[in-house]
């Protein structure tokens, strides 16, 4: 037997909703699994040469984790192809896609048929934020909490442009979450709330205009990772006057602003010549979230 799974992007925090709002975004890790005498990752696209091409591969690693927590103690071999469009490391959501694509590989080959609860609890569980994982599961915004347990909400998004500005460096999730606080004074941490509150309503009301302003004003991460950018502000400044608002994608290096189709038409080659050392992607929101299809 064959399969297709195919894993969205995503980005992560939306600004204010940090380790707990997400997006699924129209670009894809695509795994063609066959049944095979040995385990086997083939590479088929740029970017993943450095990628372990058997067990020590994380997707096979989260396979197993996946067999062994239902009662399989191994896998049935598999050569896997993989194809990505998801630049590694730069805050879209790239790991993720690798822990959902290792859950879905174990529910095909075990034929576990985990439902939708199973596969979010426990991709949640190896990641310890459901921000990326839940919209690669589910497609569209994904409103998640997570506390043993996940309670979610999922809206579909219509209608918006996400332009991922991805700069040349990659930056690691760990770099980036050792320079956030250890501790929030109570004052603040209220303030924060409330702007991460007024995002969500503003994302479940399609107010974008709000949700662009909100997203500006997170206290949790991007005041502390914007060091880490060096043209965070030349950015954000370039864009401010068109765009709904600009944030950091997850961890970074990725900026996202939020925009139109019509905005990006009058814009983006504008936009391209003052920034070239950028590359600018505009990507539609994907609704639907992993796909897994028996060949
Ligand atoms: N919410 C996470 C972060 C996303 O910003 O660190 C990356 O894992």
């Amino acid at each position: 037997m064959s399969w297709l799974i195919k894993v969205p992007a995503t980005t992560a925090n939306i600004g204010a909703g940090f380790d707990s709002i997400g997006v699924a975004l129209q670009l894809y890790l695509s795994l063609k699994v066959d049944q095979a005498d040995k385990w086997e990752f083939v590479p088929f696209s740029d970017g993943m040469e450095d990628l372990p091409l058997d067990e020590e591969n994380l997707i096979y690693q989260i396979a197993l984790q996946t067999a062994n927590q239902f009662g399989h103690a191994q896998l049935p071999t598999s050569r896997v192809e993989m194809t990505s469009d998801i630049p590694l490391a730069r805050g879209l959501g790239s790991s993720a896609t690798a822990i959902v694509g290792g859950i879905e590989l174990a529910n095909c080959l075990l034929q576990l048929n985990l439902s939708m609860e199973d596969k979010l609890e426990l991709a949640t569980a190896i990641e310890g934020h459901p921000d990326n994982v839940a919209p690669s599961l589910l497609g569209g915004c994904v409103i998640g909490h997570y506390d043993k347990n996940l309670d979610w909400i999922n809206v579909p998004i219509h209608d918006l442009v996400f332009l991922a500005i991805i700069p040349s460096f990659q930056l690691k999730t760990k770099e980036a979450r050792a320079v956030l606080p250890e501790e929030f004074a109570y004052k603040e941490s209220v303030q924060a709330s409330s702007v991460a509150n007024v995002s969500v309503a503003a994302i479940c009301q399609g107010n974008w205009r709000l949700l662009g302003k909100m997203m500006e004003k997170d206290h949790f991460h991007q005041p502390y990772r914007k060091k880490l950018i060096p043209h965070y502000d030349q950015l954000v400044n370039l864009l401010k006057e068109d765009v709904y608002g600009t944030f950091l994608s997850g961890a970074g290096p990725t900026m996202i602003a939020l925009t139109t189709k019509e905005v990006i038409d009058r814009k983006l080659i504008e936009w391209q010549a003052s920034m070239p050392e950028l590359n600018w992607l505009p990507l539609a929101v994907e609704n639907k979230g992993v796909l897994t299809i028996q060949q």
